[in-house]
Parts: C-alpha cells; structure tokens; sequence
C-alpha cells in the first residue's frame, strides 16, 4: 500500500477528504505523516486528533532549502512514497522539487493555466470567465506550472461572490483530489514532455 506525506499550512479540507477516502476504502493508500509549516493549522490539530504522526517546522529564520530540507527528512523517515501538498501555501525550491521529482502533487482551485498563485477564486471572479474549476497537478519549481493530472469545472454563477465560489470548487476538490491520488498511485504512468499519461493496464 502506497504511503503519502502531506503539507498544508491551514483548515486541511482537503487532507480530510483524502484521510476519509482511504479510511473508507476508495483510495488505496495510507497517510503515512502530515507536516505543516503553520504552528496552528486547523489541519494539523486534526491530523493529531486522528491520531496521525504529524509535525509543525517552522518556515521563519530559516532559508527556503533549509527547511524544505527539514520537511524532506521527515517524509523520508515515515517512508513516504506521495507528497501531496493540501493547501500547502509555500513553494518548494528546486532541490526539493527535483529530489522528489514527479512525487509530489498539488491541488489548485482554478483551470490551470489560468489563475495559478493566491486567490485563484478572485482572480477568476475579477477576470469575469464563466467557467472554473480545480486542477490537481504534478509540483515543479514553477509556481502550479506541473504536469496536470485531473482537472474538472464548475460554473461561475451570476450573483458568486469569493466565498460562494470557493465554496462550489471546494466541494468539486474534495472528490477530485482522492480520486486523482488513486489513479497516481494504483495505475501505470510516465510524463512525456508536459503531458502526464496513464498506461492502458
Ligand atoms: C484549497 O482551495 C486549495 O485548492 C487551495 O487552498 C485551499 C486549501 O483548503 N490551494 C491553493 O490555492 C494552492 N495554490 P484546505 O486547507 O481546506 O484544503
């Protein structure tokens, strides 16, 4: 059974969701450590409270490889095979990045390319599109520039504000990402050039 790492600096929804789809059985893999680089996450105390090993480092004072390092090493001590990156809102630097090349992976609320970075919801709301959605995606030294993996819509409505629909995506999220993670991890595939393709078992 595949074991994941998972970063998330905040609430950690999307954590939950994939906590409960291998709790449930719809995602073939076990959470093997949580880390965050936020003292107070919601996400972490949840992790705690579902008795998972999970760990806070603290990103200040530090350089970026300093404490990526930190994250790596403790991923590596609980084995993990997956990172997954859950509203983990720090870029990872090169070196980690390409220590873990094609094993990390994140979950953005836009259409990638379009809207990468903070506020993905705003800026879609700002640029007035009539269509969003959620991208989960292989992590590069880009910011959201990786190999996509699974993408899915959900319209704007006329009336959205930010929170109405970052409401709407997060709930499209919650599906997405445990049913992404379960194709990375249980079926066959290579990157070929940006493109990420599954193998026909
Ligand atoms: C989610 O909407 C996730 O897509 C987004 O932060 C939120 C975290 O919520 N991530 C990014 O914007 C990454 N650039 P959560 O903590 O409840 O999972």
């Amino acid at each position: 059974m595949k074991r994941l790492g998972v970063l998330l600096s905040g609430r950690g929804s999307n954590f939950r969701a994939l906590l409960a789809a291998t709790r449930e059985g719809r995602l073939a893999a076990e959470i093997a450590v949580v880390v965050s680089n936020v003292s107070d996450a919601p996400g972490l105390a949840h992790a705690r409270a579902a008795g998972l090993p999970a760990f806070f480092f603290d990103h200040r004072g530090r350089t970026r490889d300093e404490h990526d390092a930190e994250v790596g090493r403790v991923l590596a001590a609980h084995a993990a095979d997956l990172v997954c990156l859950a509203g983990y809102m720090r870029l990872l630097g090169r070196a980690f990045v390409e220590a873990h090349a094609h094993r990390v992976v994140n979950i953005h609320p836009s259409l990638l390319p379009a809207f990468p970075g903070r506020a993905a919801q705003r800026q879609a709301l700002d640029y007035g599109v009539r269509v969003t959605g959620a991208t989960v995606h292989l992590v590069d030294a880009g910011l959201d520039t990786g190999p996509i993996v699974a993408q899915r819509t959900v319209p704007v409505e006329a009336g959205d504000t930010e929170e109405s629909l970052s409401e709407r995506i997060l709930a499209l999220e919650h599906q997405l990402y445990p049913e992404a993670v379960e194709r990375l991890t249980s079926e066959t595939w290579r990157i070929e050039g940006r493109r990420l393709i599954f193998l026909a078992r």
